[in-house]
């Protein structure tokens, strides 16, 4: 299901930002992420809690949100943004290749990419992204975590650093419960 092209009131568009806002912006966003989930361990409320305070921080989050690992195929978990794509094979997109490489995908261009295969377009405004993998304590697999922006070029390595590491701080390194 795809959105149309026309944003809805609550979701603006996205807009870059250079080397030293991104790191600062960042930085703060982690801030708030560790002083509210500190004490915390329920998945659910982590990743809505994590979605919103990027948002927030990060002014080129047009769509952020976790797909999980449910009976061997992505389904869409806690987000904030325009209506996701609800299930998507380990085989389609960005998302599965992030899950069966295990491993950061950054796009710049996802019109560039195999539309339907390559990349599956939830939204035609979304125009790059980075998606990261989660794990859980064991190491498993758990979900993907998914940021589009609707402008292009708007992710790289300082993203892929500081989610790694937000991710790794609050599901691989803590005991979680579902
Ligand atoms: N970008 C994804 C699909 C999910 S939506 O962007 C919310 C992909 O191609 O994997």
């Amino acid at each position: 299901m795809s959105a149309s092209q026309e944003m809805p009131y609550f979701i603006n568009p996205s807009k870059n930002l250079g080397v030293d806002e991104k790191k600062a912006a960042y930085e703060m966003a982690v801030m708030a992420i560790d002083a509210n989930l500190d004490s915390e361990s329920h998945m659910i409320l982590k990743m809505s809690t994590i979605n919103c305070i990027l948002k927030t921080y990060l002014p080129y989050y047009y769509w952020v949100g976790f797909y999980l690992v449910h009976e061997g195929k992505l389904i869409v978990g806690p987000y904030q943004g325009t209506l996701g794509c609800l299930h998507i094979d380990f085989s389609k997109g960005v998302c599965g290749k992030a899950a069966r490489e295990e491993k950061t995908q950054l796009v710049a261009d996802v019109h560039a990419l195999a539309q339907g295969t390559a990349h599956i377009a939830c939204d035609p405004n979304s125009q790059s992204e980075i998606v990261v993998p989660v794990f859980d304590n064991d190491k498993k697999l758990i979900a993907v975590f998914d940021v589009d922006s609707s402008l292009k070029n708007s992710f790289d390595e300082i993203d892929q650093q500081f989610l790694e590491a937000i991710l790794e701080r609050h599901f691989t390194k803590r005991p979680l419960e579902n």
